[in-house]
This record gives C-alpha cells, sequence and structure tokens, in this order.
C-alpha cells in the first residue's frame, strides 16, 4: 500500500518535471537533430544526384572548379558553422561575407551553387538546403579529381544572416602563425590531425600571388625571403608575382599535379615547396604535423582515409537542423 503510494506521488512529481522543461528539453531535441545521409530519400530521392550531375558538368567546364567548391564548404563551415551564410548577397541591412578577406575577389563557385538549386527547386520545391548543396558539392569534386568518397551526413538547414565579421575572424589566413591556424581549428572542434589532412586540400586549386609575395621578398621585416622556400622554386614564382603588381595573378597551389587530388601537396611540402607559408609552417612549426605530413606523403591511403573522416567533422559543423533556419528557395536571398 504504502509502496504504491510513493509510486503514484513520484511518477506525479517525474510529470511535473517533465512538464515543467518540456520548453527546454523540445527546444533542445530540435537544435540537436542530428543529420543523416539518408535525409532527402523520401523527400526528394533525385537530390543527390542532381547535384553530383551539375558538380561533374562545371568541373567538365573547368576543372579548377571542383576546388573552388570543396573551399566554399570550409569557408561556410567556418562562419557560425555549415549554414550557407556564405552565398548570401548583401541588402540593406546585411553584408556579405562574400567581402571579407579571405572570401573577396578569391571566393567562387556561387553560379555553380545556384545551377544546383534551380535544378533542385524544379525537381522538389522548398525542400533542399543551401547548406547540403555545399557539403555534397564538396564530397563530389573530391571524387571527380580522384579523392576519397564519403557519404554526407544531410539536414543542415539555412541561415537567416550573414557574419562579415567572422568571416573575417575565423577563417586562417595564409601569413598566420601555426599556433594562430590551430588555435582557429580547434574553436570549432577540429584538432591538429584534422588541420593537416584538411590543408591537404591544397593539392587542387591555385592561389593569388598577393597571398604569397610576402615569402618571396620581405618574409620578416628583414628585406629576405623566406629561407624555407627552395631557391630554384621562389626563383621562379618571382617571375610572375613581382615586389608589386601582378596581385591577382594564378599559381598552383600544388605544382605538381595542380587538378588531381592526390597526396603531392605533402611530398612538396617535404621537399620545401609549398606555396602558402601555411602550408609550409606544417613541417617547420611543430613535430606532430611534421610527422604527419611524412605519413601522408608515403601513404596516399592514410591521407585519403583521414581527409574523409575530417571533412565529415568540419561538415557536422554548428549544422542548423529541426526547427531551426530555414530552406531558402534562392541561396543568396532570405526568403520573403
Ligand atoms: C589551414 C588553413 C588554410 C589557409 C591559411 C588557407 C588559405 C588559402 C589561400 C590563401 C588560398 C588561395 C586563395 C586565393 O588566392 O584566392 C586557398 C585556396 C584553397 N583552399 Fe585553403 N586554406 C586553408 C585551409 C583549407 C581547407 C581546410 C580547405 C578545404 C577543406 C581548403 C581548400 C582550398 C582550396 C581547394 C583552394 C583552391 C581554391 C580555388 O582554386 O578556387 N583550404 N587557401
Amino acid at each position: 500500500m504504502t509502496f504504491i503510494r510513493m509510486a503514484q506521488s513520484l511518477s506525479f512529481v517525474m510529470v511535473v518535471a517533465l512538464l515543467a522543461f518540456s520548453p527546454l528539453c523540445s527546444s533542445q531535441a530540435s537544435g540537436s537533430a542530428y543529420l543523416y545521409p539518408q535525409f532527402y530519400d523520401r523527400s526528394c530521392p533525385k537530390a543527390v544526384e542532381i547535384v553530383k550531375s551539375v558538380v561533374a558538368k562545371a568541373v567538365a567546364r573547368e576543372a579548377r572548379m571542383a576546388a573552388s567548391l570543396l573551399r566554399l564548404h570550409f569557408h561556410d563551415c567556418f562562419v557560425k558553422g555549415c549554414d550557407a551564410s556564405i552565398l548570401l548577397d548583401t541588402t540593406g541591412t546585411m553584408i556579405s561575407e562574400k567581402n571579407s578577406i579571405p572570401n573577396r575577389n578569391s571566393a567562387r563557385g556561387f553560379e555553380v551553387i545556384d545551377e544546383i538549386k534551380s535544378a533542385l527547386e524544379k525537381e522538389c520545391p522548398h525542400t533542399v538546403s543551401c547548406a547540403d548543396i555545399m557539403a555534397l558539392a564538396a564530397r563530389d569534386s573530391t571524387v571527380l579529381t580522384g579523392g576519397p568518397s564519403w557519404d554526407v551526413p544531410l539536414g543542415r538547414r539555412d541561415s537567416r544572416d550573414a557574419s562579415l565579421s567572422g568571416s573575417n575572424s575565423n577563417i586562417p589566413a595564409p601569413n598566420n602563425t601555426f599556433q594562430t591556424i590551430l588555435t582557429k581549428f580547434k574553436l570549432k572542434k577540429l584538432n591538429i590531425v584534422d588541420m593537416v589532412a584538411l590543408s591537404g586540400s591544397h593539392t587542387i586549386g591555385n592561389a593569388r600571388c598577393t597571398t604569397f609575395r610576402q615569402r618571396l621578398y620581405n618574409q620578416s621585416g628583414n628585406g629576405q625571403p623566406d629561407f624555407s622556400l627552395v631557391h630554384s622554386y621562389a626563383a621562379q614564382l618571382r617571375t610572375r608575382c613581382p615586389k608589386s603588381g601582378g596581385d591577382q595573378n594564378l599559381f598552383f597551389l600544388d605544382f605538381v599535379s595542380p587538378t588531381k587530388f592526390d597526396n603531392s601537396y605533402f611530398k612538396n611540402l617535404l621537399a620545401n615547396k609549398g606555396l602558402l607559408s601555411s602550408d609550409q609552417i606544417l613541417t617547420t612549426q611543430s613535430a606532430v604535423s611534421l610527422e604527419l605530413v611524412k605519413k601522408y606523403a608515403a601513404n596516399c591511403e592514410l591521407f585519403f582515409e583521414q581527409f574523409a573522416k575530417s571533412m565529415l567533422k568540419m561538415g557536422n559543423i554548428s549544422p542548423l537542423t529541426g526547427s531551426r533556419g530555414v530552406i531558402r528557395k534562392n541561396c543568396r536571398k532570405i526568403n520573403t
């Protein structure tokens, strides 16, 4: 008898507690809903295929587009999470992240995302997020250039705003110190292994003269080039990256195989032929990262395996899920 009463009052207390906390619990539940690859299997079964075919066409038109799309996902995820904030254009009340120092005259691929989005809006209106499109396009770009594949968890939603200041401060700069870059990764819950593996993205794509000029002429303010850059390679780079002018001239990040996703980026680093300072410091500033570079240079499979794991981690940075965020109809604009 007493036991039954105790049980009854205990369950009453539990119900009261549940009711008292339910608003918090429900908002947490929708906020922490997780991403999974089958997210569009019922609502838009062709979504993954459509993204792949538009990316394939775009990369066939211009090989560099694979690199540009891969980088777009990175520059999105490091600012307020993978929420497509990078795609929003400037309005009367918001300045686009496209104007930030890392993105201005640099981030590209927006038209390809538009093309994917309009194909998806035709197939299944108001269903597939711009943030998921970027995550899929980054994976497809990696595969198309010869890199590893992975199942992309889906279900991200899009932001209603952008952060110019976040874009300027969170994305690592090519002249940042090793520690600063590592701190920027750690703030996104990525570690040194992720940082080295993801830097391996620089096995494809280009960089402008302005991003590495300092290394060629005046690395530390004493009028001397960066000693960690091989003389002959520096001399070659100087011919098209003069002391002044030619800021936008393009150079391959991996001069050995610039459109092939492989491990030659790491081999170049070991030969002191990294293009950006942020590339070369992976071998000069930390014994741990040097060991990782050696491992990936010696074993491409190991690099591919870690790259896929780290891309999954990066793609999972603070996604908007459940009732948070929206599905934008046009990736450049907030829905009206
Ligand atoms: C570790 C810190 C990093 C720094 C400092 C950095 C910096 C840069 C810079 C300066 C460029 C050349 C941009 C230009 O001249 O317009 C570039 C290009 C590129 N970055 Fe990074 N990056 C980093 C990490 C990453 C990560 C994590 C990814 C992808 C997961 C990535 C993917 C790329 C790609 C693919 C390109 C070539 C883009 C193109 O050709 O359009 N980078 N990066």
